[in-house]
């Protein structure tokens, strides 16, 4: 199967932003472990942009690359982005949402989701586990 994990804005920047909330763990650490993990039962594709359009592109291009299934931690745009909704939703893909913290304990404006509408699942606040347990989830033994 082919997976692709899509990471939104600032996320690059995760093991130094706001170690408290996110953890002290590297978005190429996820990476490793995922691998490690999953890497012989798919193929993981990992993408992440700062800039909403560029990760609506490559969504566009996984559709068309005939991806299985996409899982996406879209940051902030998840609170704000109907174009990234709206290519969820176009791209027929199998997509997994999730948040490193639990979004539900946090500011009022985290608590609502434009992808978890167009989204088989939502997993928040297991931190690294919740990609782990997404993968899982997309790829039953
Ligand atoms: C996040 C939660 C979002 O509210 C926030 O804007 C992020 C990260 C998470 O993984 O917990 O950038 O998606």
């Amino acid at each position: 199967k082919k997976i692709a994990l899509l990471h939104g804005p600032n996320l690059d920047r995760l093991g130094k932003r706001e170690p408290e909330i996110y953890g002290r763990a590297t978005l190429a650490d996820l990476e490793t472990a995922l691998r490690a993990e999953f890497g012989t039962a798919a193929e993981l594709h990992f993408f992440q942009s700062n800039h909403e359009g560029a990760l609506i592109d490559e969504i566009a291009r996984l559709a068309e690359a005939k991806f299985d299934a996409l899982v996406l931690n879209a940051g902030a745009l998840t609170h704000t982005s109907v174009a990234l909704r709206d290519a969820v939703a176009g791209s027929g893909l199998k997509t997994v949402e999730v948040h490193i913290s639990n979004v539900y304990r946090r500011e009022e404006f985290r608590h609502h989701s434009y992808l978890s509408g167009v989204s088989v699942g939502v997993v928040a606040g297991l931190g690294f586990e919740g990609y782990h347990a997404a993968l899982r989830f997309l790829l039953p033994a």
